[in-house]
């Protein structure tokens, strides 16, 4: 590796290697496929990227990022997820502790939006694990599914400092991510929680109240919005309504010929 290469374009050729070899184990110039993933997982922009200058993390432009460039191939998630581990598309990975970059079955035919990683999805790296994420789950089996049998992620990848509202440049940067993320997983239908989900994947600046109770489009797939499960938490009257949501996402997704929930995914 020469001094001057970024980390970006480091990615960049491990992940044609990988395609082009078709190899889950790879060596590139000196260093092993692990100590690569270290250096490009590393937490912090710092670490991530060694040389990175302060100009590669400032925002960017409110216009939506450029898609990801992953490899084709069987692959495909695997290189989504070692892409975005590694993002430093805006300010966010400053201060990030990792990337949630979203977990459950990739090939899901459920797919669920939160908003952005909370304090301890931060800390864990992963969606959903704080009281909001018990919760989730709570709502989830009740329409029949565990966990694993759902894919889970947030529009944000990374925390915004002290839980703020995310900033539509934050957004403009991590979409492309998301919509990488449907067209990968390919669900059956996806459910939004809360209106700033609903808001980015619809790509619409209708209330909350609007937007539920009616089933949207993204990317051809069908989208029922809910209310988020934080926003459950602190208001014990929203339950009922968020249950009749619940039923209809069942229903849509049943319709729409989601496999069975419940059983055994091999
Ligand atoms: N809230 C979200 O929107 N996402 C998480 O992952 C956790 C809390």
């Amino acid at each position: 590796m020469s001094d001057g290469e970024s980390t970006r374009e480091l990615l960049a050729r491990y992940l044609r290697q990988r395609a082009e070899l078709g190899q889950r184990e790879l060596y590139l110039e000196g260093y092993t496929g692990a100590e690569l993933l270290e250096r490009l997982c590393t937490p912090t922009v710092a670490g991530v990227a060694g040389k990175t200058s302060a100009a590669a993390v400032e925002a960017p432009a409110v216009s939506e990022a450029p898609a990801p460039e992953v490899a084709a191939g069987s692959d495909e998630f695997e290189a989504l997820r070692v892409e975005v581990l590694a993002c430093i598309r805006c300010r966010l990975a400053e201060g990030r502790t990792t990337v949630v970059f979203g977990e459950g079955d990739p090939r899901a035919d459920l797919l669920v939006v939160g908003e952005a990683p909370g304090y301890e999805e931060d800390r864990s790296g992963r969606p959903f694990v704080g009281p909001a994420g018990k919760l989730l789950d709570k709502m989830l089996a009740a329409i029949g599914f565990r966990r694993d049998e759902v894919f889970i992620c947030n529009v944000l990848k990374c925390r915004p400092p002290s839980n703020r509202d995310p900033a539509a440049d934050e957004v403009a940067a991590c979409r492309p991510y998301l919509r990488k993320q449907v067209e990968l997983v390919a669900p059956k239908a996806i459910c939004a929680l809360g209106r700033f989900a609903a808001q980015t994947v619809l790509a619409s600046e209708a209330s909350l109240t609007r937007l539920r109770g009616v089933t949207h489009e993204f990317m051809s797939i069908p989208v029922v919005v809910t209310y988020h499960p934080a926003a459950l938490l602190r208001n014990q009257q929203w339950k009922r309504p968020a249950w009749e949501d619940l039923k209809v996402l069942r229903r849509i997704y049943d319709e729409a010929g989601g496999r069975k929930p419940g059983g055994n995914r091999g």
